[in-house]
């Protein structure tokens, strides 16, 4: 039996004693609620914002396309070949170190972004108890944002329940739950963003924040434009952290990889667009295009948001709404994160999922809290230049996600060939990209995220200025 038969067998073995999912729906539900999330409606804006508006959006979108596509078929198919989470399905291709570290490396990087993404879901949880108790006009403040992230408590305390949150889905294994609620809340989601985003879009003001964030300005394009849409190309569609070679190692033979993950993708740059244009025209239409706050960071849409809401006169309302969503589609992609690093320490360190799922728990506590007391009382450390939480953003997206979408690519080029890889596709696709998947694979990718490496280092070290 040589090498790929082997691991068909073995992955048919695998399959047998792992739940697939039910169908299609379950699939895509998943992997949507793992893409969509606090990348989208938080992250992506700010970025959009800080690196240039218009360019920013193109570049992402070429990049989702080429890019983006080329690694959810790579980690699916390799997923759905090896029917193992990510170390288990690097090490089934041999035994070489390389293939270890690479399977690893993909391991540990969910676990670093989970801590901290727990704690912007502590954000949400702060905002969502606001609305409630009817402080839509307090939450649109100048000062309430920043006064909320430097009170230490309070942020440890709203991080504190989006962890457990998380955990207790884990431990109660209520997936079918959420995926029932998925169905009507991903709609809704995408309802009244579209309603706040008409409504942002024609306030007085706002049509240059529209012009800013559509049309592509190539004076503002730098290198660092590239390098964020890269890293947030990767964070927002959940990539190179292991969780679609774990979903895809889920899937069944029949299912179309190609068809989803073009609805995947599209599904998730349509909710950043929709984020984009709730956010950006607004801080046009309130500010006059304030660079200060365009370039506000982390804090863009928990500043804006309020304020846009609150001059609604429905502040309340939406705002509970609004927020409550973005909390249950932040816990949807938080799940996801704590499920991959649960699998991966229950099947490679043999613990009980009870137990590997405690140890993600304390690792999330620890790294968290020192992300939520660098913007409180440990305010005077830097990293790199950096606030702990934006350090581990940024040594997440743009340093180790770089290095562990070089190795599958390595993976495939090396060990899977591209051959092997489209035979996995075609079982139940037509691969109609295919030409362009190899070209992006084998000679485009591997250089590039050297490159995008590179200049996040150098730019950590302070030889290119952001
Ligand atoms: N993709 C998620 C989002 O956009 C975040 C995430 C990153 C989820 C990495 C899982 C893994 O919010």
């Amino acid at each position: 039996m040589d090498k790929k038969d082997a691991i068909s067998t073995e992955s048919n073995t695998a399959k047998k004693q792992k739940n697939t999912f039910s169908g299609n729906v379950g699939y895509i539900l998943a992997v949507a609620g793992s893409a969509v999330g606090l990348g989208n409606i938080w992250r992506f804006p700010y970025l959009a914002a800080k690196y240039g508006g218009g360019i920013f959006l193109l570049v992402y979108l070429i990049l989702m396309l080429t890019f983006g596509y080329a690694m959810i078929i790579s980690e699916t198919a390799i997923g759905r070949m090896t029917g193992k989470s990510p170390v288990g399905a690097f090490s089934a291709f041999g035994s070489k170190k390389w293939l270890k570290f690479g399977g690893w490396i993909n391991a540990v990087v969910p676990m670093l972004i989970l801590p901290y993404y727990s704690v912007i879901g502590g954000w949400v949880v702060r905002y969502v108890a606001e609305y409630l108790r009817g402080n839509a006009a307090e939450a649109a403040e100048d000062e309430f944002f920043g006064s909320f992230i430097s009170n230490s408590f309070v942020a440890e305390i709203c991080f504190v329940v989006f962890v457990f949150a998380a955990f207790l889905v884990i431990i109660a294994g209520v997936k079918n739950g959420i995926e029932a609620v998925s169905k009507v809340v991903m709609p809704m989601l995408v309802i009244l963003a579209v309603i706040t985003a008409v409504y942002s879009v024609t306030r007085p003001g706002a049509l240059e924040g529209v012009k800013y964030f559509l049309v592509p300005n190539f004076r503002d394009f730098s290198i660092m434009t590239v390098v964020a849409a890269m890293g947030q190309m990767f964070y927002s569609l959940s990539l190179a952290m292991g969780i679609l070679i774990t979903y895809g190692s889920y899937l069944k033979k029949e299912s179309d990889i190609e068809q989803n993950t073009t609805r995947v993708e599209w599904f998730d740059t349509g909710i950043a667009i929709l984020a984009g244009l709730m956010i950006i025209p607004a801080v046009f239409a309130f500010t006059g295009g304030d660079i200060k706050t365009l370039k506000a960071g982390p804090s863009l849409m928990f500043i804006t948001l309020p304020k846009v809401f609150d001059s609604m006169g429905l502040g309340n309302i939406i705002g509970n709404v609004f927020f409550l969503m973005v909390l249950f589609a932040a816990l949807t992609s938080a799940i996801s994160l704590f499920e991959t690093c649960t699998a991966t320490i229950a099947e490679e360190l043999g613990f009980s999922r009870v137990v590997s799922s405690l140890i993600v728990l304390c690792v999330s506590l620890i790294l968290g809290t020192a992300s939520v007391l660098g913007y409180g009382i440990w305010s005077f450390v830097r990293i790199f230049g950096m606030q702990i939480l934006d350090f581990f953003d940024f040594l997440t997206n743009s340093v180790m996600m770089p290095v562990s979408a070089f190795f599958v690519c390595i993976l495939i080029i090396r060990v899977i060939g591209f051959d092997g890889v489209a035979k996995e596709v075609k079982l139940s696709s037509k691969f109609r990209r295919q030409p362009m998947y190899y070209i992006v694979t084998k000679y485009i990718a591997p250089f590039f995220l050297m490159i995008i490496l590179a200049s996040s280092i150098a730019s950590a070290l302070g030889f290119i200025t952001i």
